[in-house]
């Protein structure tokens, strides 16, 4: 595996890393056995590069990584991310750029995850009621402190990127990027690449629709998050299952699945761009990991382009309160 530097840090990563959001919910089972095991495998195969939050799971995807990286910790680089709040009846999540808070939830990480420093801490969500050279300021104290080795930011927008940047070198980006996610071309790529950061592309699958798990909205059950998605709608999903024949007839021609052609086309943006697809299970990232060989030619991707343009799919990548706290 070609391992490459992310952003201006030291670290060499996987050209792919691991979501770990959903080993702990927040749809379906949690399997910490499964977890686990799913986890060692990606070490042996190579991937060295999680992602996780304080927020999943209460603190439980900390716990759960924390065990899994016992006597491995050397051979691994996790990116952390602050979480939000909840709001006070609970329905969604507000704030978060508070000096108290990220200087809580840092320490809580540290205890939770049983390491001595992080080794990148990520404020979440820009907060629009603290000026983020305050958010970023408490966040440089804390790689001072040794508590952190490097600060990054989530859903920041190009502005926020380059104020971040004047207070303290911001080594990363995450920031949703996939086939039908391309708002991050509009400006944000470009600010990350003008600062020599790194980009680190979540919901890459599409949160399972660009792998072709969804092809009935019946499918989903009630309590699933994606219920809530503009794009699992009526109306919008059978839009967007007609884009995706198109891209499932080249994945067929590639002898590729769906979800190797979707990963595949995200590392050809650049070895800048890190996917961190979300898999939970050995067989999901067993198949994942194989999309690093696969190659995409120049047609290939100009036929992607084609079926998927910038603002193909049918309906917004989140629900309308989810938008106004991304890319702010
Ligand atoms: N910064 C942020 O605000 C933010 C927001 C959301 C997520 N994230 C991060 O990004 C990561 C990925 O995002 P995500 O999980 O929302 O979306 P995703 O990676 O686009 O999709 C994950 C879904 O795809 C399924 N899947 C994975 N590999 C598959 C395969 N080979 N075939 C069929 N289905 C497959 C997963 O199922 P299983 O779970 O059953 O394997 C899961 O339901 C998260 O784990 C988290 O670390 C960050």
């Amino acid at each position: 595996m070609e391992y490459r530097k992310f952003g201006t840090t030291d670290f060499e990563v996987s050209p792919m890393g691991l979501g770990c959001m959903r080993m702990s919910g927040p749809n379906g089972g949690v399997d910490d056995r499964e977890s686990i095991a799913t986890l060692h495998m990606a070490f042996d195969l190579g991937i060295n590069f999680l992602d996780t939050s304080a927020s999943y799971g209460s603190g439980h995807n900390h716990e759960l990584i924390a065990k899994a990286l016992k006597g491995r910790r050397e051979r691994v680089i996790v990116h952390t991310k602050s979480g939000s709040p909840r709001t006070p009846d609970q329905s969604g999540t507000r704030g978060g750029g508070s000096p108290e808070y990220l200087t809580r939830i840092c320490e809580e990480s540290l205890r939770r995850l049983e390491i001595e420093t992080l080794d990148v801490f990520c404020m979440s969500r820009v907060d629009p009621n603290v000026p983020i050279e305050e958010s970023v300021g408490a966040m440089a104290r804390l790689v001072e402190q040794g508590k952190t080795r490097y600060i990054s930011l989530s859903e920041a927008g190009a502005g926020s990127i380059q104020r971040a940047n004047k207070v303290h070198p911001i080594v990363s980006l995450q920031m949703e990027y996939s086939l039908w996610s391309r708002d991050a071309e509009s400006g944000n790529i470009q600010a990350c690449r003008d600062h020599g950061m790194g980009f680190m592309a979540y919901g890459p699958l599409g949160r399972g629709f660009l792998a072709g798990v969804y092809r009935d909205l019946g499918q989903i059950p009630e309590d699933d998050e994606r219920r809530r998605s503009p794009r699992f709608q009526e109306g919008n999903f059978e839009y967007n299952l007609e884009l995706l024949a198109g891209i499932e007839a080249l994945a067929k021609e590639k002898s590729a699945t769906l979800a190797q052609l979707a990963l595949a086309w995200l590392m050809a943006q650049g070895t800048d761009i890190i996917p961190i697809p979300g898999a939970k299970s050995r067989s999901h990232l067993e198949e994942n990991v194989k999309a690093i060989d696969l190659e995409l030619t120049e047609e290939d991707l100009s036929r992607l382009n084609v079926i998927m343009p910038p603002g193909a799919a049918a309906g917004t990548r989140m629900a309308e309160a989810q938008m106004t706290r991304v890319n702010v």
